[in-house]
């Protein structure tokens, strides 16, 4: 039987650092799952100050923890299959790592059209898209025709379930900015794909970051901010390059409205904000509210605004905010 099932997911566009929370939380679950997305997703984890970078592996294999890849998901078996090796040379034991049987699989095909038709909409290239049309069109492949049964999952979740998101609210199929978004449901309601009802779920632990990045494109972050320094220092500062594309992404100051809205659409009950001390590394403190720049005189100032602004106005769900340094460094 299920205890429990806490969700770890994005608030806004991706890359806020949700592998480094899952794997900082994971000691206290039995499974680690993913219920969306697959190699696009990049998942930066630090452990024993090792850099450890993944796609498809949840953050919980770094723990120790049972991992499932579930049937919302898209895997492309090379790929993992490398991304095993990799974390078996590391000594991580990845016989741990199951796969959903009706996962669907990225063929060369998908890749080449991804490459072909959605370079105008910034995709990673990874064939996602073609692969979940696929699926839609009753002709995909699906992990159980392909893969060797030690693979496989066939068991059931129980006792305390972790699930960690890929991509993020504005990149959601039907939430997210259309169609600059990517093929999946990035919203935590999605976990319940992976085979629970949503009355197991217990935390909905939304993560975002002190700024607001995009990778590829999007109308919501105009080219015209390349030509601002100092969000080109907070790149730099923060390391903003894909992690998946090596693509540098475009940064802006965090929009509270949209981040407001994305508590308030999934129920968040818990906000991790990210990446606090680049912006303590940098000096400048600003964020975007009722679509003007608000700047503050430190970062102490800036804090206090966001938590008033956001702890009693989005509904009553959400109950903790922490503030947290570099993604790099838990
Ligand atoms: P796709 O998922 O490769 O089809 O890409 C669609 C959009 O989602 C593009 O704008 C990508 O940059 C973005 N995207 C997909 N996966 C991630 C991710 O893990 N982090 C950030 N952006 C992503
Ligand atoms: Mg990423």
């Amino acid at each position: 039987m299920i205890d429990f099932v806490d969700i770890i997911y994005g608030l806004a566009w991706g890359d806020e650092g949700k592998g480094k929370i899952t794997s900082a939380k994971a000691k206290h679950y039995d499974w680690v799952c993913r219920w969306n997305g697959g190699p696009n997703a990049g998942h930066t984890v630090y452990v024993n100050g090792k850099k450890y970078k993944t796609h498809s592996v949840p953050s919980g294999i770094f723990a120790g923890k049972k991992c499932i890849i579930g049937p919302g998901c898209v895997i492309n078996i090379d790929k993992m299959l490398e991304e095993l090796r990799m974390l078996t040379m590391a000594g991580f034991d990845v016989n741990l790592v199951k796969i959903h049987p009706n996962t669907h699989v990225i063929t060369e095909d998908h890749i080449a059209y991804d490459k072909k038709h959605l370079g105008h909409l910034g995709t990673t290239s990874q064939g996602i898209a073609p692969c979940y049309a696929d699926k839609m069109l009753r002709k995909g492949k699906r992990a159980v025709e392909v893969l060797e049964p030690n693979w496989i999952w066939d068991g059931e979740l129980n006792g305390r379930v972790l699930c960690e998101g890929a991509q993020s609210v504005w990149l959601d199929i039907d939430h997210g900015d259309y169609p600059y978004v990517t093929s999946s449901t990035t919203m935590p309601y999605g976990a319940c794909s992976l085979g629970f009802s949503p009355r197991k779920v217990r935390q909905l632990i939304g993560v975002a970051k002190i700024y607001d990045t995009k990778s590829g494109v999007d109308p919501l972050f105009p080219q015209t901010l390349w030509d601002d320094p100092v969000l080109n220092k907070i790149i730099e500062e923060g390391n903003e390059y894909g992690s998946t594309t090596g693509r540098k992404r475009i940064v802006n100051w965090l929009n509270l409205d949209k981040l407001k809205k994305a508590i308030i659409l999934t129920g968040c009950s818990e906000l991790i904000i990210n990446k606090c001390d680049v912006l303590e590394k940098i000096g400048e403190y600003s964020i975007i509210h009722g679509n003007e720049k608000v700047s503050f005189a430190s970062f102490h100032e800036m804090k206090n605004y966001i938590i008033d602004t956001l702890l009693y106005s989005t509904g009553g769900d959400l109950y903790d905010i922490a503030f947290s340094g570099d993604v790099e460094k838990i």
